[in-house]
Protein backbone atom coordinates (compact mmCIF):
# COMPACT_ATOMS: atom_id res chain seq x y z
CA UNK A 1 0.00 0.00 0.00
CA UNK A 2 1.48 3.27 -0.76
CA UNK A 3 1.13 6.14 1.56
CA UNK A 4 1.09 9.43 -0.98
CA UNK A 5 0.30 12.32 2.36
CA UNK A 6 -3.04 13.97 1.11
CA UNK A 7 -3.35 17.52 1.67
CA UNK A 8 -6.52 19.27 2.83
CA UNK A 9 -7.23 22.67 1.14
CA UNK A 10 -8.77 25.80 2.86
CA UNK A 11 -12.59 24.23 2.10
CA UNK A 12 -11.95 20.42 3.71
CA UNK A 13 -11.05 19.06 0.91
CA UNK A 14 -8.59 16.37 0.20
CA UNK A 15 -6.24 16.27 -2.27
CA UNK A 16 -4.85 12.64 -3.57
CA UNK A 17 -2.07 12.97 -5.88
CA UNK A 18 -1.99 9.24 -7.95
CA UNK A 19 0.75 8.01 -9.40
CA UNK A 20 -0.06 5.39 -12.13
CA UNK A 21 -1.45 2.22 -11.81
CA UNK A 22 -3.09 3.72 -8.27
CA UNK A 23 -6.14 3.80 -7.10
CA UNK A 24 -7.92 5.81 -4.51
CA UNK A 25 -10.41 4.04 -2.23
CA UNK A 26 -13.20 5.09 -0.40
CA UNK A 27 -16.04 4.59 1.20
CA UNK A 28 -19.43 6.69 2.67
CA UNK A 29 -20.47 6.21 5.76
CA UNK A 30 -24.00 6.17 6.10
CA UNK A 31 -26.07 9.44 6.03
CA UNK A 32 -22.78 11.27 4.26
CA UNK A 33 -21.83 12.35 1.18
CA UNK A 34 -18.70 12.76 -0.62
CA UNK A 35 -17.99 14.52 -3.74
CA UNK A 36 -14.87 13.95 -5.95
CA UNK A 37 -13.11 15.62 -8.18
CA UNK A 38 -10.51 14.89 -11.06
CA UNK A 39 -8.02 17.82 -10.61
CA UNK A 40 -5.59 16.87 -13.71
CA UNK A 41 -4.57 14.02 -14.96
CA UNK A 42 -6.74 11.09 -16.27
CA UNK A 43 -8.69 8.23 -14.03
CA UNK A 44 -11.56 6.16 -13.80
CA UNK A 45 -13.97 4.73 -11.86
CA UNK A 46 -14.48 0.91 -12.93
CA UNK A 47 -13.69 1.46 -16.31
CA UNK A 48 -15.96 4.61 -16.51
CA UNK A 49 -13.75 7.84 -17.50
CA UNK A 50 -14.18 10.69 -15.17
CA UNK A 51 -14.65 14.46 -16.46
CA UNK A 52 -11.71 16.67 -15.53
CA UNK A 53 -13.33 19.58 -13.03
CA UNK A 54 -16.75 17.86 -12.79
CA UNK A 55 -17.72 17.01 -9.34
CA UNK A 56 -19.17 13.64 -8.82
CA UNK A 57 -21.40 12.94 -5.26
CA UNK A 58 -21.24 9.53 -3.79
CA UNK A 59 -24.01 8.91 -0.96
CA UNK A 60 -24.31 6.48 1.81
CA UNK A 61 -23.14 3.29 1.53
CA UNK A 62 -20.80 3.57 -1.87
CA UNK A 63 -17.22 2.10 -2.31
CA UNK A 64 -15.93 3.84 -4.37
CA UNK A 65 -12.00 3.35 -6.41
CA UNK A 66 -10.59 5.66 -8.46
CA UNK A 67 -7.92 4.16 -10.99
CA UNK A 68 -5.57 5.86 -13.10
CA UNK A 69 -3.50 4.17 -15.94
CA UNK A 70 -0.99 7.51 -16.16
CA UNK A 71 -1.85 9.55 -12.89
CA UNK A 72 -4.05 12.07 -11.56
CA UNK A 73 -4.65 14.58 -8.71
CA UNK A 74 -8.12 14.14 -7.15
CA UNK A 75 -9.88 16.14 -4.36
CA UNK A 76 -12.26 14.36 -1.91
CA UNK A 77 -14.52 16.98 -0.09
CA UNK A 78 -17.14 15.55 2.74
CA UNK A 79 -16.12 12.88 5.65
CA UNK A 80 -15.34 9.45 4.05
CA UNK A 81 -15.28 6.17 6.46
CA UNK A 82 -12.33 5.11 5.11
CA UNK A 83 -9.89 7.09 2.31
CA UNK A 84 -6.55 5.47 0.98
CA UNK A 85 -4.14 5.06 -2.10
CA UNK A 86 -3.04 1.68 -2.94
CA UNK A 87 -0.45 0.27 -5.53
CA UNK A 88 -1.86 -3.37 -5.35
CA UNK A 89 -4.59 -4.08 -7.78
CA UNK A 90 -5.46 -6.82 -10.45
CA UNK A 91 -6.39 -3.98 -12.85
CA UNK A 92 -3.55 -4.99 -15.16
CA UNK A 93 -4.68 -8.43 -15.45
CA UNK A 94 -7.95 -7.53 -15.90
CA UNK A 95 -6.91 -5.13 -18.70
CA UNK A 96 -5.08 -8.15 -20.28
CA UNK A 97 -8.49 -10.10 -19.54
CA UNK A 98 -10.34 -7.13 -21.75
CA UNK A 99 -7.80 -7.33 -24.67
CA UNK A 100 -7.93 -11.02 -24.82
CA UNK A 101 -12.07 -10.81 -25.28
CA UNK A 102 -11.15 -7.76 -27.53
CA UNK A 103 -9.13 -9.82 -29.65
CA UNK A 104 -11.57 -12.66 -29.76
CA UNK A 105 -14.65 -9.98 -31.16
CA UNK A 106 -11.71 -8.87 -33.95
CA UNK A 107 -11.32 -12.56 -34.77
CA UNK A 108 -15.25 -13.01 -34.77
CA UNK A 109 -15.51 -10.16 -37.33
CA UNK A 110 -13.28 -11.19 -39.53
CA UNK A 111 -14.77 -15.07 -39.71
CA UNK A 112 -18.21 -13.98 -39.32
CA UNK A 113 -18.74 -15.75 -36.33
CA UNK A 114 -19.85 -14.95 -32.49
CA UNK A 115 -18.33 -13.14 -30.00
CA UNK A 116 -17.14 -14.26 -26.69
CA UNK A 117 -19.64 -15.10 -24.21
CA UNK A 118 -18.47 -14.59 -20.97
CA UNK A 119 -19.43 -15.57 -17.46
CA UNK A 120 -17.88 -14.17 -14.07
CA UNK A 121 -18.43 -16.15 -11.32
CA UNK A 122 -17.19 -16.53 -7.61
CA UNK A 123 -18.57 -16.26 -4.03
CA UNK A 124 -19.66 -13.60 -2.55
CA UNK A 125 -18.30 -10.15 -2.39
CA UNK A 126 -14.61 -10.43 -4.64
CA UNK A 127 -15.60 -8.24 -7.22
CA UNK A 128 -18.07 -9.99 -9.97
CA UNK A 129 -20.15 -7.07 -10.31
CA UNK A 130 -17.37 -4.69 -10.40
CA UNK A 131 -15.50 -6.78 -12.98
CA UNK A 132 -18.72 -7.13 -15.22
CA UNK A 133 -19.33 -3.47 -15.58
CA UNK A 134 -15.01 -2.70 -16.11
CA UNK A 135 -15.22 -5.37 -18.78
CA UNK A 136 -18.48 -3.94 -20.74
CA UNK A 137 -17.03 -0.19 -20.31
CA UNK A 138 -14.02 -0.89 -21.76
CA UNK A 139 -15.54 -2.74 -24.70
CA UNK A 140 -18.45 -0.22 -25.41
CA UNK A 141 -15.09 2.54 -25.05
CA UNK A 142 -13.91 0.72 -28.08
CA UNK A 143 -17.40 0.80 -29.82
CA UNK A 144 -18.45 -2.28 -29.50
CA UNK A 145 -22.48 -3.68 -28.19
CA UNK A 146 -21.96 -5.82 -25.44
CA UNK A 147 -24.73 -7.35 -23.28
CA UNK A 148 -25.06 -7.86 -19.80
CA UNK A 149 -26.77 -10.61 -18.46
CA UNK A 150 -27.70 -10.66 -15.35
CA UNK A 151 -28.52 -13.36 -13.03
CA UNK A 152 -27.84 -12.21 -9.62
CA UNK A 153 -31.56 -11.97 -7.93
CA UNK A 154 -30.36 -10.69 -5.28
CA UNK A 155 -28.11 -7.84 -6.28
CA UNK A 156 -28.75 -7.59 -9.83
CA UNK A 157 -27.92 -4.18 -11.84
CA UNK A 158 -30.29 -3.84 -13.99
CA UNK A 159 -34.02 -4.12 -12.59
CA UNK A 160 -35.15 -4.46 -8.70
CA UNK A 161 -34.02 -7.77 -6.63
CA UNK A 162 -35.98 -10.99 -7.76
CA UNK A 163 -35.80 -10.71 -11.74
CA UNK A 164 -33.11 -11.79 -13.81
CA UNK A 165 -32.30 -10.43 -17.36
CA UNK A 166 -30.64 -8.60 -20.02
CA UNK A 167 -29.44 -5.23 -21.06
CA UNK A 168 -28.06 -4.01 -24.35
CA UNK A 169 -24.85 -1.71 -23.02
CA UNK A 170 -25.02 1.02 -25.85
CA UNK A 171 -22.19 3.85 -23.54
CA UNK A 172 -20.25 3.34 -20.55
CA UNK A 173 -21.68 3.42 -17.16
CA UNK A 174 -22.58 6.68 -15.42
CA UNK A 175 -20.34 6.88 -12.65
CA UNK A 176 -22.79 7.92 -10.51
CA UNK A 177 -25.87 5.66 -11.60
CA UNK A 178 -24.31 2.82 -13.20
CA UNK A 179 -25.65 1.84 -16.66
CA UNK A 180 -28.89 3.12 -18.45
CA UNK A 181 -31.48 0.89 -18.07
CA UNK A 182 -33.05 2.14 -20.70
CA UNK A 183 -34.99 -1.11 -22.51
CA UNK A 184 -34.10 -4.10 -20.41
CA UNK A 185 -35.77 -7.60 -20.84
CA UNK A 186 -36.46 -8.51 -17.88
CA UNK A 187 -38.34 -11.60 -16.30
CA UNK A 188 -39.74 -12.30 -13.02
CA UNK A 189 -38.00 -14.76 -10.47
CA UNK A 190 -39.66 -13.98 -7.17
CA UNK A 191 -36.91 -14.10 -4.82
CA UNK A 192 -33.61 -12.55 -3.71
CA UNK A 193 -31.90 -16.36 -3.67
CA UNK A 194 -31.67 -18.88 -6.37
CA UNK A 195 -32.34 -22.02 -4.37
CA UNK A 196 -36.03 -21.05 -3.60
CA UNK A 197 -36.93 -22.47 -6.81
CA UNK A 198 -33.59 -23.33 -8.72
CA UNK A 199 -35.81 -25.16 -11.62
CA UNK A 200 -37.42 -21.71 -12.41
CA UNK A 201 -33.94 -19.81 -12.10
CA UNK A 202 -32.60 -22.14 -14.87
CA UNK A 203 -35.64 -21.97 -16.61
CA UNK A 204 -35.09 -18.14 -16.81
CA UNK A 205 -31.57 -18.45 -17.91
CA UNK A 206 -32.05 -20.96 -20.49
CA UNK A 207 -34.95 -18.73 -21.72
CA UNK A 208 -32.45 -15.69 -21.16
CA UNK A 209 -30.23 -17.30 -23.66
CA UNK A 210 -32.51 -18.34 -26.36
CA UNK A 211 -33.62 -14.62 -26.19
CA UNK A 212 -29.60 -13.33 -26.61
CA UNK A 213 -29.18 -16.18 -29.34
CA UNK A 214 -32.40 -14.72 -31.49
CA UNK A 215 -30.77 -11.39 -30.82
CA UNK A 216 -27.52 -12.35 -32.17
CA UNK A 217 -28.99 -13.64 -35.34
CA UNK A 218 -30.62 -10.27 -36.05
CA UNK A 219 -27.65 -8.05 -35.00
CA UNK A 220 -24.37 -8.62 -36.09
CA UNK A 221 -22.71 -5.95 -33.74
CA UNK A 222 -24.68 -7.24 -30.86
CA UNK A 223 -23.37 -10.96 -32.07
CA UNK A 224 -19.80 -9.80 -32.36
CA UNK A 225 -19.75 -7.94 -29.21
CA UNK A 226 -20.63 -10.90 -26.96
CA UNK A 227 -22.16 -10.87 -23.76
CA UNK A 228 -20.74 -10.46 -20.20
CA UNK A 229 -22.63 -12.82 -17.64
CA UNK A 230 -22.51 -11.47 -13.61
CA UNK A 231 -23.78 -14.31 -11.91
CA UNK A 232 -24.69 -14.81 -8.08
CA UNK A 233 -22.02 -15.63 -5.07
CA UNK A 234 -23.87 -18.95 -4.56
CA UNK A 235 -21.40 -21.54 -5.85
CA UNK A 236 -21.90 -24.57 -3.92
CA UNK A 237 -24.73 -27.59 -4.55
CA UNK A 238 -27.19 -25.88 -6.81
CA UNK A 239 -25.75 -23.05 -7.46
CA UNK A 240 -23.06 -24.69 -8.61
CA UNK A 241 -25.01 -26.76 -10.59
CA UNK A 242 -26.86 -23.32 -12.39
CA UNK A 243 -23.38 -21.77 -12.68
CA UNK A 244 -22.85 -25.32 -15.38
CA UNK A 245 -26.53 -24.73 -16.63
CA UNK A 246 -25.63 -21.21 -17.40
CA UNK A 247 -22.42 -22.37 -18.69
CA UNK A 248 -23.91 -24.42 -21.33
CA UNK A 249 -27.06 -22.82 -22.29
CA UNK A 250 -25.26 -19.62 -23.11
CA UNK A 251 -22.81 -21.87 -24.61
CA UNK A 252 -20.11 -19.71 -23.05
CA UNK A 253 -16.34 -19.35 -23.95
CA UNK A 254 -15.01 -17.67 -21.23
CA UNK A 255 -15.75 -18.82 -17.89
CA UNK A 256 -13.75 -15.80 -15.30
CA UNK A 257 -13.54 -17.12 -11.67
CA UNK A 258 -12.37 -14.65 -9.11
CA UNK A 259 -10.56 -15.47 -6.31
CA UNK A 260 -11.51 -19.22 -5.55
CA UNK A 261 -9.35 -22.27 -6.55
CA UNK A 262 -11.74 -24.26 -5.94
CA UNK A 263 -14.44 -23.46 -8.08
CA UNK A 264 -12.18 -22.65 -10.78
CA UNK A 265 -10.90 -26.48 -10.61
CA UNK A 266 -14.62 -27.96 -10.74
CA UNK A 267 -15.58 -26.07 -13.55
CA UNK A 268 -12.31 -26.81 -15.15
CA UNK A 269 -13.24 -30.39 -14.47
CA UNK A 270 -16.94 -30.29 -15.58
CA UNK A 271 -17.13 -27.56 -18.55
CA UNK A 272 -15.96 -28.98 -21.90
CA UNK A 273 -12.30 -28.48 -23.05
CA UNK A 274 -12.84 -25.96 -25.43
CA UNK A 275 -13.87 -23.42 -22.81
CA UNK A 276 -11.67 -21.33 -21.75
CA UNK A 277 -11.76 -20.50 -17.72
CA UNK A 278 -9.44 -17.94 -15.81
CA UNK A 279 -8.78 -17.82 -12.17
CA UNK A 280 -8.18 -13.92 -11.24
CA UNK A 281 -7.56 -12.44 -8.34
CA UNK A 282 -9.77 -10.02 -6.66
CA UNK A 283 -9.34 -6.77 -5.64
CA UNK A 284 -7.96 -6.40 -2.33
CA UNK A 285 -9.98 -2.99 -2.42
CA UNK A 286 -13.58 -5.23 -2.27
CA UNK A 287 -14.99 -4.64 0.62
CA UNK A 288 -17.30 -7.09 2.44
CA UNK A 289 -20.64 -6.35 3.06
CA UNK A 290 -23.23 -7.90 5.58
CA UNK A 291 -26.57 -8.99 5.29
CA UNK A 292 -28.21 -6.21 7.01
CA UNK A 293 -25.78 -3.65 4.39
CA UNK A 294 -27.17 -6.62 1.31
CA UNK A 295 -30.92 -5.93 2.44
CA UNK A 296 -30.72 -1.88 2.57
CA UNK A 297 -29.22 -2.28 -1.08
CA UNK A 298 -31.57 -4.42 -1.55
CA UNK A 299 -34.01 -1.84 -0.53
CA UNK A 300 -32.70 0.86 -1.93
CA UNK A 301 -32.54 -0.79 -5.39
CA UNK A 302 -36.29 -0.71 -5.18
CA UNK A 303 -36.66 2.72 -3.71
CA UNK A 304 -34.81 3.73 -6.71
CA UNK A 305 -37.01 2.06 -9.32
CA UNK A 306 -40.18 3.79 -8.23
CA UNK A 307 -38.70 7.08 -6.67
CA UNK A 308 -35.79 7.16 -9.38
CA UNK A 309 -32.02 7.92 -8.99
CA UNK A 310 -31.83 10.28 -5.70
CA UNK A 311 -35.93 10.92 -5.56
CA UNK A 312 -35.84 12.03 -9.58
CA UNK A 313 -39.22 10.49 -9.88
CA UNK A 314 -42.69 10.66 -8.84
CA UNK A 315 -44.41 7.19 -8.66
CA UNK A 316 -48.56 7.33 -8.86
CA UNK A 317 -50.97 5.77 -6.43
CA UNK A 318 -53.86 4.12 -7.37
CA UNK A 319 -56.67 1.37 -6.42
CA UNK A 320 -56.98 -2.02 -8.35
CA UNK A 321 -59.99 -3.76 -7.92
CA UNK A 322 -59.59 -7.44 -7.21
CA UNK A 323 -61.82 -8.28 -10.32
CA UNK A 324 -59.80 -6.53 -12.56
CA UNK A 325 -56.40 -8.51 -12.05
CA UNK A 326 -54.98 -12.11 -12.17
CA UNK A 327 -52.51 -12.68 -9.19
CA UNK A 328 -50.25 -15.84 -9.51
CA UNK A 329 -47.28 -16.90 -7.86
CA UNK A 330 -45.17 -19.48 -9.68
CA UNK A 331 -44.14 -22.61 -8.02
CA UNK A 332 -46.50 -24.52 -5.82
CA UNK A 333 -45.22 -25.62 -2.23
CA UNK A 334 -43.37 -28.51 -2.15
CA UNK A 335 -45.33 -31.63 -1.58
CA UNK A 336 -44.81 -35.52 -0.64
CA UNK A 337 -43.45 -37.47 -3.58
CA UNK A 338 -46.42 -39.78 -2.64
CA UNK A 339 -49.04 -37.10 -2.65
CA UNK A 340 -48.24 -35.72 -6.23
CA UNK A 341 -50.44 -37.00 -9.08
CA UNK A 342 -49.45 -39.94 -11.26
CA UNK A 343 -46.76 -38.89 -14.35
CA UNK A 344 -46.01 -35.40 -12.09
CA UNK A 345 -42.72 -34.72 -10.60
CA UNK A 346 -41.66 -32.57 -7.85
CA UNK A 347 -40.03 -30.13 -10.84
CA UNK A 348 -43.22 -29.59 -12.40
CA UNK A 349 -44.72 -28.55 -9.06
CA UNK A 350 -41.96 -25.62 -9.21
CA UNK A 351 -42.95 -23.99 -12.41
CA UNK A 352 -46.62 -24.08 -11.94
CA UNK A 353 -48.91 -21.24 -11.97
CA UNK A 354 -50.70 -20.92 -8.69
CA UNK A 355 -53.94 -18.55 -8.22
CA UNK A 356 -53.53 -16.08 -5.79
CA UNK A 357 -56.57 -14.67 -3.87
CA UNK A 358 -56.32 -10.97 -2.89
CA UNK A 359 -56.17 -10.73 0.75
CA UNK A 360 -54.52 -8.69 3.55
CA UNK A 361 -50.95 -10.40 3.77
CA UNK A 362 -50.94 -9.05 0.29
CA UNK A 363 -49.78 -5.69 1.72
CA UNK A 364 -45.77 -4.62 0.88
CA UNK A 365 -45.52 -7.27 -1.33
CA UNK A 366 -44.38 -6.43 -5.15
CA UNK A 367 -45.82 -7.73 -7.67
CA UNK A 368 -44.60 -8.21 -11.57
CA UNK A 369 -46.51 -6.54 -14.23
CA UNK A 370 -46.31 -10.04 -17.17
CA UNK A 371 -46.52 -8.52 -20.66
CA UNK A 372 -48.60 -11.95 -21.27
CA UNK A 373 -52.45 -11.37 -22.25
CA UNK A 374 -53.30 -14.78 -21.06
CA UNK A 375 -52.65 -17.10 -18.34
CA UNK A 376 -52.28 -19.19 -21.36
CA UNK A 377 -49.67 -18.28 -22.94
CA UNK A 378 -46.48 -18.99 -21.25
CA UNK A 379 -45.97 -17.00 -18.11
CA UNK A 380 -42.81 -18.16 -16.79
CA UNK A 381 -41.06 -17.50 -19.94
CA UNK A 382 -42.99 -14.35 -20.54
CA UNK A 383 -40.60 -11.14 -19.69
CA UNK A 384 -42.26 -8.36 -17.58
CA UNK A 385 -43.29 -5.10 -18.18
CA UNK A 386 -42.95 -3.11 -15.04
CA UNK A 387 -43.49 -3.78 -11.27
CA UNK A 388 -45.96 -2.36 -8.29
CA UNK A 389 -46.15 -2.56 -4.62
CA UNK A 390 -49.21 -2.95 -2.69
CA UNK A 391 -50.04 -0.32 -0.11
CA UNK A 392 -53.06 -1.14 1.09
CA UNK A 393 -55.59 -4.01 0.49
CA UNK A 394 -59.46 -3.46 1.33
CA UNK A 395 -61.33 -6.60 1.37
CA UNK A 396 -64.34 -5.06 1.66
CA UNK A 397 -64.29 -3.08 -0.80
CA UNK A 398 -62.45 -5.48 -2.98
CA UNK A 399 -59.51 -3.36 -4.00
CA UNK A 400 -56.28 -3.00 -3.08
CA UNK A 401 -54.09 0.28 -3.34
CA UNK A 402 -50.36 0.21 -5.75
CA UNK A 403 -47.45 2.13 -6.17
CA UNK A 404 -46.40 2.58 -9.59
CA UNK A 405 -43.89 4.20 -11.49
CA UNK A 406 -46.75 4.88 -14.54
CA UNK A 407 -50.13 6.38 -13.97
CA UNK A 408 -53.71 4.45 -14.08
CA UNK A 409 -54.50 1.97 -16.02
CA UNK A 410 -52.06 -1.29 -15.11
CA UNK A 411 -51.01 -2.10 -18.57
CA UNK A 412 -51.78 -5.54 -18.61
CA UNK A 413 -53.78 -7.60 -15.73
CA UNK A 414 -51.58 -10.47 -15.48
CA UNK A 415 -49.33 -9.99 -11.83
CA UNK A 416 -46.76 -11.87 -10.19
CA UNK A 417 -46.02 -12.16 -6.95
CA UNK A 418 -42.78 -12.11 -5.09
CA UNK A 419 -41.82 -13.26 -2.01
CA UNK A 420 -40.29 -9.81 -1.59
CA UNK A 421 -41.41 -7.08 0.23
CA UNK A 422 -40.96 -3.25 0.20
CA UNK A 423 -42.41 -0.52 3.02
CA UNK A 424 -42.86 2.62 1.47
CA UNK A 425 -41.64 4.92 4.05
CA UNK A 426 -41.76 7.76 2.12
N1 LIG B 1 -11.06 -1.86 -6.10
C1 LIG B 1 -12.06 -1.56 -5.27
N2 LIG B 1 -11.88 -0.66 -4.27
C2 LIG B 1 -12.89 -0.37 -3.42
N3 LIG B 1 -14.09 -0.91 -3.48
C3 LIG B 1 -14.34 -1.80 -4.45
C4 LIG B 1 -13.34 -2.17 -5.40
N4 LIG B 1 -13.89 -3.10 -6.24
C5 LIG B 1 -15.16 -3.26 -5.84
N5 LIG B 1 -15.45 -2.50 -4.77
C6 LIG B 1 -16.71 -2.42 -4.02
O1 LIG B 1 -16.86 -3.64 -3.29
C7 LIG B 1 -18.22 -4.00 -3.21
C8 LIG B 1 -18.40 -5.44 -3.67
O2 LIG B 1 -18.10 -5.57 -5.05
P1 LIG B 1 -19.05 -6.37 -6.07
O3 LIG B 1 -18.48 -6.22 -7.42
O4 LIG B 1 -20.46 -5.92 -5.89
O5 LIG B 1 -18.87 -7.85 -5.53
P2 LIG B 1 -19.70 -9.17 -5.89
O6 LIG B 1 -20.51 -8.86 -7.12
O7 LIG B 1 -18.68 -10.23 -6.13
O8 LIG B 1 -20.53 -9.50 -4.70
C9 LIG B 1 -18.99 -3.02 -4.07
O9 LIG B 1 -19.63 -2.10 -3.24
C10 LIG B 1 -17.93 -2.35 -4.92
O10 LIG B 1 -18.28 -1.03 -5.24
MG1 LIG C 1 -22.53 -8.88 -7.54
Amino acid sequence: MATEEPSKDEKGGVKFDLEKETELRFEVDSGDKVQLELLSGLAEIYGSELNRNKKYTFESGCKIAVFTWQGCSVQLTGKTEVAYVSRDTPMLLYLNTHAALEQMRQQAEKENERGPRVMVCGPMDVGKSTLCRLLLNYAVRLGRRPTLVELDVGQGNIAIPGTMGALCIERPADVEEGFSVQAPLIYHFGSTTPGTNIKLYNKITSRLAEVFNQRCDMNHKACVSGCVINTCGWVKGSGYQALVHTASAFEVDVVIVLDQERLYNELKRDLPFFVRTVLLPKSGGVVERSKDYRRESRDEKIREYFYGFRGGFFPHAFDVRFADVRIYKIGAPTIPDSCLPLGMSQEDNQLKLVPVTPGRDLVHHLLSVSTADSPDENIIETSVAGFIVVTNVDTEHQVFTVLSPAPRPLPKNILLIMDIRFMDLK
